[in-house]
């Protein structure tokens, strides 16, 4: 990926911090197949990226993203079902499967606009910050379609019925603040230090032990699908896990950091990690 010549998407690496950026400002980051195929290999490239330790989705130009490209994903491809499902999945294959189960921690950073497909990425990131005066809209009932792909399931299981119903079939825009009211997002700042507010984040995401990060972020969002009995025997199987897969022996280093060398408090603070 780092070496191919992306024509859709810009990334951006520093500090451990890769920045992914939507790159079609003129069409206000609206999604080409093209831009899907891109982001697909873009993030499964950086997965397994050693310089990579968080993600940050975004774009360019000012605008997180204007939805699908109504012109080259849905109507230039109307009769080609073959490009179309090509798209389609590729598509959905990185904005839901790879982001939902990431291996690192992910971020939305929203600035302008974030309409209708875009709440994949949006919601398929494990935190996201917005601009207090983004412009988020659910704009598919505008334009004669229900939110399609997984974008209504992703909003129905994040914020309430009433406010989802609300804005699914209003179609009615709304800003950061008001986003981070009703749940769609952690938080809203404004706009001149979005960028920073989102590299305190991925800092403070950096400092926790990559292990047991990885698996609490994977064990939040698969439990919400299980049963009591499977959610404990999940939870249970997924700590002995990292206790057998973890470079820093996270668990003993924890304890031993409070318990031995009273170094620190862990109400309040990560551990220090061994090699720092
Ligand atoms: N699909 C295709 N093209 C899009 C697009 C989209 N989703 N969003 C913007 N564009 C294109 C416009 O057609 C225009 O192209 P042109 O310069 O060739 O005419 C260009 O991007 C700039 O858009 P414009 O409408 O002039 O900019 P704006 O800043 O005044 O408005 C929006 C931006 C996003 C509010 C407006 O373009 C819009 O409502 N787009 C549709 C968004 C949508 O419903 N997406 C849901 C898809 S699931």
């Amino acid at each position: 990926m780092a070496d191919k010549k992306l024509e859709c998407v810009k990334v951006e690496k520093e500090n451990g911090i890769t920045w992914v950026l939507l790159d079609r400002p003129e069409k206000r980051n609206a999604m080409s197949p093209q831009l899907h195929f891109e982001m697909d290999e873009t993030l499964k490239a950086l997965e397994t990226d050693p310089e990579t330790r968080v993600v940050v989705i975004g774009g360019t130009g000012g605008y997180f993203s204007a939805g699908q490209d109504l012109k080259t994903f849905f109507r230039d491809n109307e009769n080609d079902p073959a490009a179309f499902k090509a798209a389609a999945e590729a598509a959905n294959r990185w904005r839901w499967e790879r982001l939902y189960k990431y291996d690192k921690p992910t971020i939305a950073m929203v600035e302008g606009y974030c309409v209708g497909g875009a709440f994949m990425q949006l919601l398929g990131a494990d935190f996201a910050i917005a601009a207090e005066d983004a412009v988020f809209s659910l704009s598919e009932i505008n334009w004669g379609i229900l939110p399609g792909a997984l974008v209504s399931k992703a909003v129905a299981d994040t914020i309430l019925p009433r406010q989802a119903l609300y804005y699914a079939c209003l179609g009615e825009p709304f800003d950061g603040i008001e986003a981070a009211r009703i749940g769609i997002i952690n938080f809203a700042v404004p706009a001149a230090s979005l960028r920073a507010e989102t590299v305190k984040l991925a800092e403070k995401l950096m400092a926790k032990s990559p292990a047991v990060l990885r698996a609490t972020k994977h064990a939040v969002r698969q439990v919400r699908g299980m049963d009591f009995g499977q959610a404990y025997d999940y939870l249970a199987a997924k700590g002995n896990e990292i206790k057998v897969i973890d470079k820093q022996d996270s668990y003993r280093t924890g304890l031993s950091q409070f318990l031995d060398d009273k170094s620190y408090k862990p109400t309040f603070e990560p551990f220090k990690a061994k090699d720092e």
